[in-house]
């Protein structure tokens, strides 16, 4: 969690993570420091940038990567996550990347791990690397955190990322406004319309609607969502003259986000956001496992 982390180890990982930017951008592929050490990747939930980021962060650091198939593992046999963890534990690992749609899996199995055990998003949770990648992007376009006024926007009541960046933002001294249509609000968090929430906003952040988490159906008519609670050019208009659109990923275009908006060369820095993501988890892979090097 967001919470595990003091203010000085979080302004470390986003200056770490601004170098490494820097480092990946020069296409440098010099630096060994994880060399020897073994770094598991177990995702029970499907992901495209947090498996990827992590294994080319690790590569990229020297470490051998082994990413755990989880369909072919014996978790299909009935093993439980418990025991899993107790058998990649005795594989002596360094590091261990899970994701997982048990809130709080991660931290469960911490407590049998030897290792560091990084949460790369659990269930409604927390997605702690996404928001450290996030607020990196955040302090590299605007050159700070503090005074900007952030919407966070779409499905808050599913989001792990809303969740983390709510926790980090806030802390950083950012104006935090949330937008939810009104069954994907949190019970206690003040919930404004999504016109309100942009109008004047520095950083609009946009969620997927996690329809895989949803017990109802929205019920929404192609394009009616986006007309109601997205985001449009029209609304993007309320906001500031310099403001940025973000998303985790990935896109439903033309539900929470106009692909126009997505796309938009200055205005959105969504795709900035996956660079940042290797080099943040360049980062706290580093940090994790600095006393464990040769
Ligand atoms: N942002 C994010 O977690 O994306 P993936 O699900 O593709 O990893």
């Amino acid at each position: 969690s967001i919470d595990d982390l003091d203010d000085a180890t979080i302004a470390t990982i986003l200056d770490e993570g601004e170098r490494w930017f820097d480092y990946n951008r020069q296409r440098r592929r010099n630096d060994h420091r994880l060399d020897g050490l073994t770094v598991i990747n177990a995702f029970f939930e499907n992901s495209t940038r947090t498996l990827l980021s992590f294994e080319i962060a690790a590569n990229r650091l020297g470490a051998q990567v082994v990413t755990m198939q989880v369909e072919m593992s014996s978790i299909k046999k009935g093993e439980t996550l418990d025991d899993t963890a107790r058998t990649l534990n005795a594989m002596r690992p360094d590091a261990i990347v899970i994701r997982h749609a048990l809130t709080g899996a991660p931290a469960n199995i911490a407590r049998l791990m030897d290792c560091p055990v990084i949460n790369a998003g659990d269930g409604t949770g927390e997605h702690p690397t996404q928001a450290l990648l996030d607020a990196a992007t955040i302090r590299q376009h605007f050159g700070r955190i503090e005074g900007l006024k952030v919407a966070i926007c779409g499905d808050i009541r599913h989001s792990r990322v809303a969740h983390s960046n709510a926790k980090l933002l806030q802390r950083f001294g950012a104006e935090l406004r949330f937008a939810a249509p009104p069954p994907l609000a949190e019970a206690n968090v003040a919930n404004l319309s999504i016109d309100d929430a942009v109008d004047g906003a520095d950083v609009v952040m946009m969620l997927r609607i996690q329809r895989e988490r949803l017990d109802e159906e929205l019920g929404d008519a192609p394009g009616e969502f986006l007309a109601r609670y997205g985001l449009t050019l029209d609304r993007f208009a309320r906001a500031n003259a310099n403001a940025v659109v973000m998303h985790p990923g990935p896109i439903n275009r033309g539900v929470e986000i106009d692909g126009t908006l997505a796309d938009h060369a200055e205005r959105s820095l969504i795709v900035r956001q996956v660079e940042m993501g290797v080099a943040v988890r360049m980062a706290c892979l580093d940090l994790l496992t600095a006393d464990r090097g040769s």
